[in-house]
């Protein structure tokens, strides 16, 4: 291991420059990777854009039902057509979601904590590989406590879910987690991104800070950003611009959709910014038509 002491502060992340071993294939740091894994990462990430909407609902695996996911079963067919991936738990899936839809789906393998504990930070890889297979997994999401009590385990369990996937070419998306004592920095976040990254994983989730191009550079693989906690939609929409802006390759937004007054008109807005080069004005004034509200 090396020695810590006496490190270097500074660091160049040449954030202007683009990723140098693309390939002819459209996702970051991919383009090494077997036929079957690439598929299925197409699945995920607009072959055209490059990019994805993510509709993450896997709330329910630790907070039970939250505002906004109360029945799925009839959230679930005013938003599929929305979406590019659902990011969901078996559970979710398998009763509330028809399978006769063609989006990717990414789903949630991790749990082993609630909302009753304080430190939420231990986790086990819960969804074994052949269930996952059944479940047309695109990619396996896994998360990650860094620096947290957990880390350990939840390292060991993204690198368990790396190597089953990796036998399978199925992709694999860590996530990393903010408990309220943990730092929401770039310092932190490309921490985090990159020791997920360095693991094997192909999709990183975390969230959006300042300095975010630079997090974006010094991760090898696309960086999808979380939504976090409901904003006013204006705001939420200024957070997925910029996220784009800084270099994600999509958002991965869950409560800045579902308890939205028209989750289906945020869904839409937020891919108009993800996929089409929206601003944050004609996405909003866009919204505001879709919902029949003053822009
Ligand atoms: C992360 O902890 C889980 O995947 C969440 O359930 C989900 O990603 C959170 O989405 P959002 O913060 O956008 O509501």
């Amino acid at each position: 291991m090396a020695d810590l002491d006496g490190n270097k502060a500074e660091k160049d992340y040449h954030a202007d420059k683009p990723f140098a071993v693309s390939g002819n294939f459209h996702v970051k740091g991919a383009a090494n990777l077997d036929w079957g894994v690439k598929k299925r990462l197409s699945n995920i990430f607009n072959p055209r854009t490059g990019n994805t909407v993510m509709f993450a609902f896997d709330h329910g695996y630790f907070m039970g039902s939250v505002s906004g996911l109360e029945r799925l079963d009839l959230l679930m067919p005013k938003l599929i057509d929305h979406v590019d991936v659902l990011m969901a738990t078996r559970g979710a899936l398998r009763t509330c979601v028809r399978p006769n839809f063609r989006k990717g789906i990414a789903l949630r393998v991790t749990s082993g904590s609630s909302m009753l504990n304080d430190d939420l930070s231990h986790e086990v890889v819960a969804v074994d590989m052949e269930d996952a297979i059944r479940m047309d997994a695109d990619a396996l999401a896994v998360q990650v406590f860094v620096g947290a009590d957990g880390q350990l385990s939840s390292l060991e369990n993204l690198s368990k879910v790396v190597n089953a996937a990796n036998r399978y070419g199925i992709a694999t998306l860590g996530v990393v987690a903010v408990g309220k004592d943990m730092e929401r920095t770039d310092k932190y976040f490309k921490l985090a991104t990159r020791i997920i990254a360095e693991l094997g994983a192909n999709i990183v989730k975390t969230y959006y800070c300042e300095k975010f191009d630079e997090v974006v550079a010094a991760c090898p693989v696309p960086i999808v950003v979380a939504g976090g906690k409901k904003l006013p939609e204006k705001q939420a929409l200024e957070m997925a611009y910029n996220s784009i802006q800084g270099g994600a390759r999509g958002l991965d937004m869950g409560r800045n959709i579902f308890q939205s007054p028209n989750p289906a008109a945020m869904a839409d807005a937020i891919a108009k910014i993800v996929h089409r080069k929206f601003t944050v004005k004609e996405a909003w004034e866009f919204y505001s038509d879709a919902v029949g509200q003053k822009s």
